[in-house]
């Protein structure tokens, strides 16, 4: 009884330890397996972020990135691609400034130019400099705002505000006199009209009094051009260039012919991407023309994006003597810019009027 009791637990012993050292192969094997799962696993996972630290691959990621959410968030106002922080970017102040014109083209020109892998653009006005509160918060507060971009890239900052605002040039100056500054001009008489509609665009649309652009434009006592009405005032373009050309020499500016922006983007672009010597990117395939809307719309990952409704408000009609009188006032004005620039523009009154 005993020893059979003894031999029957010594064979189970045998069993035990049998058992254990077939267990302990097992989760060597086990183990080694799962090392090299692990392994496996570990190099694929750093190995892109290995990768990443190249700029190449990062770059094309993170433009990739904040062209999908730039899709997301349709326009005007998204802080979120700002927000989202890539390896070896920072926050940089801006390289170039669309500084004006209100009206101009300037948001179309931003969204367009954003396009581009080496442009980042704040598409926040941001009125810093115009803008007193905003201004005594000083420069890095400034650069807190814009967007993450890789150093080679170049940060791009718009506010029309910035070009018929006196204290401005001193200003942008004393951050970066080699600052690239980008102005999108229009036909002055066109940019009045548009100014006037956008003031009074909710009055319009409700049919509700409002006053007529004729009357704001001429003064009725005298007949003459209300020099000082701000539509007007804003589409005098030397007087504003003047205060500029007094703290930046005229080879920091590019003038955007915002009337063929509209018909022709790519050809604006070529000129802007030259500029601000950067490859030429941006082409025929980044645009569809929309005959609806009748303007040319963004394709991005082939999806068709177009800036907001109120960018092609229609204009009212003008009476064709107040027309006239505008077209008048305004071309000694206009060769005064065009001498003062170096370049022209046809801004004569188009025959379908
Ligand atoms: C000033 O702007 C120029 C042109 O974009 C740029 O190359 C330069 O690095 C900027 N300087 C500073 C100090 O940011
Ligand atoms: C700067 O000032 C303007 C006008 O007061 C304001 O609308 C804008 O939000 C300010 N910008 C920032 C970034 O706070
Ligand atoms: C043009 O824009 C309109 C309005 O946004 C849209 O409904 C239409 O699908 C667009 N046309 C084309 C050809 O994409
Ligand atoms: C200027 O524009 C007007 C109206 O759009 C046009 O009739 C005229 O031919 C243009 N002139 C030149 C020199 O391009």
């Amino acid at each position: 009884m005993t020893a059979g009791f003894a031999s029957c637990s010594r064979a189970e012993h045998t069993v035990v330890t049998h058992v254990s050292s077939l267990t302990r192969l097992k989760v060597v094997t086990l183990l080694a397996s799962f090392l090299t799962v692990v392994l496996i696993l570990l190099f694929h996972c750093v190995q892109p972020s290995l990768l990443q630290q190249t700029a190449w691959c990062c770059h094309a990621d993170m433009v990739a990135y904040t062209r999908s959410l730039s899709t997301a968030t349709d326009d005007t106002h998204n802080g979120k691609a700002s927000r989202i922080r890539y390896k070896h970017t920072q926050r940089h102040l801006p390289g170039c400034l669309i500084i004006g014109v209100r009206k101009g083209g300037t948001r179309a020109l931003l969204e367009f130019l954003n396009m581009h892998p080496m442009i980042q653009a704040h598409r926040k006005e941001m009125h810093y400099f115009d803008n007193m509160d905003n201004y005594s918060n000083g420069l890095d507060w400034y650069r807190k705002r814009m967007p993450y971009s890789f150093s080679d890239q170049i940060t791009v900052e718009k506010t029309p505000a910035y070009f018929t605002s006196e204290l401005v040039p001193e200003r942008v100056c004393r951050m970066n006199c080699s600052i690239k500054l980008v102005v999108v001009l229009r036909n002055p008489v066109e940019r009045a009209i548009s100014d006037y509609t956008q003031i009074h665009s909710n009055k319009l649309v409700r049919g509700r009094p409002h006053d007529l652009f004729e009357d704001l434009v001429i003064d009725s006592s005298t007949g003459e051009v209300r020099q000082t009405y701000n539509a007007i005032r804003r589409s005098l373009y030397h007087r504003h260039m003047e205060h500029w050309l007094r703290w930046f020499p005229l080879e920091r500016f590019h003038f955007v012919d915002g009337d063929n922006l509209i018909r022709d983007p790519v050809a604006e672009l070529r000129r802007v991407e030259t500029f601000l010597h950067i490859e030429h990117k941006l082409t025929h395939s980044d645009f569809r023309f929309n005959e609806t809307k009748g303007f040319y719309c963004m394709l991005e990952d082939g999806r068709e994006r177009c800036l907001a409704h109120s960018k092609g408000r229609a204009h009212p009609k003008v009476d064709m003597p107040v027309l006239h009188k505008l077209y008048t006032f305004f071309q000694p004005h206009n060769d005064k810019l065009f001498q003062m620039i170096k370049q022209t523009f046809n801004w004569s009154l188009a025959e379908n009027n």
